[in-house]
């Protein structure tokens, strides 16, 4: 057994957490030696709510789990965490974009960037999951001048999930047989699910799926729209299947990532494929398993890609204007 592990989570007693948290509590996202003491944090308005989860968590009696630390002030629920899972804001609405989001939630990530500068661990890492994701890392790491910039990131895992179910609906081949899907930009409607680069059994999927225009369109478009698509269907937002992808985010950081594969990770880009430094861009990285990733260079793009990449850059520009006051 290794010392506990502190875990922020803001939004505790929203839906996404109530998928998230007791994965994190039984040991699936930090393995079974790790035990966790979790930190809960939110709004005065739903702390009862949080101790009804807090109530059901106990209830578990997951062996892993040391402590609950349940709060409405950000300095106790960043204080010491080594990570920080940022989930609470509002999910969006039918009809709604993601970035239209940013006026409700951007506020939230100044004064959890300054909390987690003043009171997290030295060690800290974060993944950001309230929507509009990328440009809330944006703001939570511009008000966190102490922490290193690539301890914030933004997650577009679910997008990788969901590009990877897609192709194998699409080849007949199980989802192991998918590699190196690569998220290029903004978690949004202009992100780009770099078919290209992605192999099935180690081939590229042009080879599998001889059908380019279904590649180009149909499937772009569907990865692009599964989050519209499922508010459509369900009448509120992926949560689930998100908690799902944030327990993959936060594990794969810490996992050496396979010879060969990348995963997608939102990440401050270093300059790298001609992208601002410091934008939150979501980028094929890999992961050394002691919390470190790097950006994969040398990845071919064809023109298609490039005019897709320069897309998403722009969205995700315009939307760094749009909170320019709020970057400290
Ligand atoms: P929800 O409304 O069910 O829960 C959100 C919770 O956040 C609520 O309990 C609310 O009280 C809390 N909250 C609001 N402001 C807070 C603050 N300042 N501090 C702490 N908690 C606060 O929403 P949800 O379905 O859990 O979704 C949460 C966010 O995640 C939304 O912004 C949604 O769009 C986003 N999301 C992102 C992805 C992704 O892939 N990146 C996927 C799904 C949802
Ligand atoms: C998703 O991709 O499911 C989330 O970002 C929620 C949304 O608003 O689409």
């Amino acid at each position: 057994m290794t010392s506990p592990i502190r875990v922020a989570v803001t939004g505790a007693a929203g839906s996404i957490s109530y998928s998230l948290l007791f994965r994190i509590a039984s040991g699936e996202m930090l393995g079974p030696d790790t035990p966790v003491i979790l930190h809960l944090l939110e709004i005065p308005p739903a702390m009862s709510a949080l101790e009804g989860v807090a109530m059901e968590i106990q209830d578990c009696a997951f062996p892993l789990l040391q402590d609950m630390v349940l709060t409405d002030e950000a300095k106790t629920g960043f204080d010491g965490a080594h990570i920080a899972i940022l989930v609470g804001g509002k999910p969006r609405g039918p009809g709604m974009l993601r970035a239209d989001l940013v006026e409700a939630n951007g506020p939230i990530f100044t004064g959890q960037g300054r909390a987690i500068n003043d009171f997290a661990d030295d060690d800290i890492r974060v993944c950001v999951v309230g929507n509009p994701c990328n440009t809330n890392a944006l703001i939570a790491m511009h008000n966190a001048p102490d922490v290193p910039n690539e301890r914030f990131t933004a997650m577009t895992r679910l997008d990788e999930n969901r590009a990877k179910s897609q192709l194998a609906d699409k080849s007949g081949r199980p989802i192991s047989a998918i590699t190196n899907l690569g998220i290029w930009g903004n978690h949004s409607k202009t992100m780009y699910p770099d078919f290209f680069n992605t192999r099935i059994d180690g081939k590229p999927v042009t080879d599998v799926i001889d059908d380019t225009a279904w590649l180009k369109e149909e499937f772009i478009s569907t990865v692009q729209g599964r989050g519209a698509a499922i508010i459509q269907a369900r009448g509120s937002s992926s949560a689930a299947s998100a908690a799902n992808a944030a327990i993959d985010h936060v594990r794969d950081w810490f996992t050496p990532t396979p010879e060969g594969d990348w995963h997608a990770m939102a990440v401050p880009s270093t300059g790298a494929y001609g992208i601002e430094e410091g934008l939150i861009f979501s980028y094929p990285v890999r992961c050394d398993g002691e919390g470190n990733y790097e950006i994969v260079e040398g990845i071919e793009l064809n023109d298609f890609a490039k005019a897709k990449i320069a897309e998403t850059k722009e969205e995700l520009l315009g939307e760094r204007e749009i909170v320019k006051n709020l970057l400290g």
